[in-house]
Order: structure tokens, then sequence, then C-alpha cells
């Protein structure tokens, strides 16, 4: 099954970001600050660095080890060093609900 409830979205504050995994995919769940929800794959594209420990700023989240900040609604770096992006999974909310597809990428 790729679309999997994995979160309420009560537990997810704007401005935060939690490591979710669905079918062995591990997805940094991100609210930005407006209060919009992102799924990004976890693993930076520069290291093997969960991006779910990250900072989230507006909207993008910076990996915590050299400072690439990844766009939320395309995962596009936005400087170096990680100049590869990283996947985007499709989102729905559903009430106080948080669905991920894994099988569609934005
Ligand atoms: S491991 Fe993420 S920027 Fe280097």
């Amino acid at each position: 099954m790729s679309r999997e409830r994995v979160a309420s979205l009560d537990a997810l504050k704007p401005g935060s970001a939690m490591k979710v995994v669905i079918d062995g995919i591990p997805i940094a769940l991100v609210r930005e600050s407006q209060g919009d929800v992102h799924a990004l794959g976890d693993r930076c594209s520069h290291g093997d660095i969960s991006l779910s420990e990250g900072f989230v700023e507006d909207d993008s989240i910076e990996c915590w080890a050299h400072g690439s900040k990844f766009e939320l609604s395309t995962g596009t770096p936005r400087n170096f060093p990680a100049y590869e992006p990283v996947p985007v999974f499709a989102v729905e909310i559903d009430g106080d609900d948080v669905f991920v597809n894994t099988e569609i990428r934005k």
C-alpha cells in the first residue's frame, strides 16, 4: 500500500518536522510556518543525514550537516553543497489525519 496515514495534523506543529517510514521509504514530514504540510525523501542528497532533523524555515528545510536548504514544494536545493533534489511525495489532509502517497511524486 502506498497511501498511508502517517500522523495527526495536531501532532505536527507549524515550523516542525518528523520522520515517518512508508514501505521502507524514510520520509521527512514537514509543516511549514504557514501551515502547509509537505513530504520529502528524508535523506539529504549530499550525505546520509536525516532532513527531518534539520531546521524548518518558511518554505524550506535546512540540512543541519552542511547547511543546504531544500524547497519544501519541489525538493530542489537552494544552495550548495547539495545540488540534486530530493523526492517530494503527495500529501492529503483529511480532518486531523495526514496521508502520504509514495507512488505519487509532485
Ligand atoms: S549532508 Fe546535507 S548538506 Fe551535507
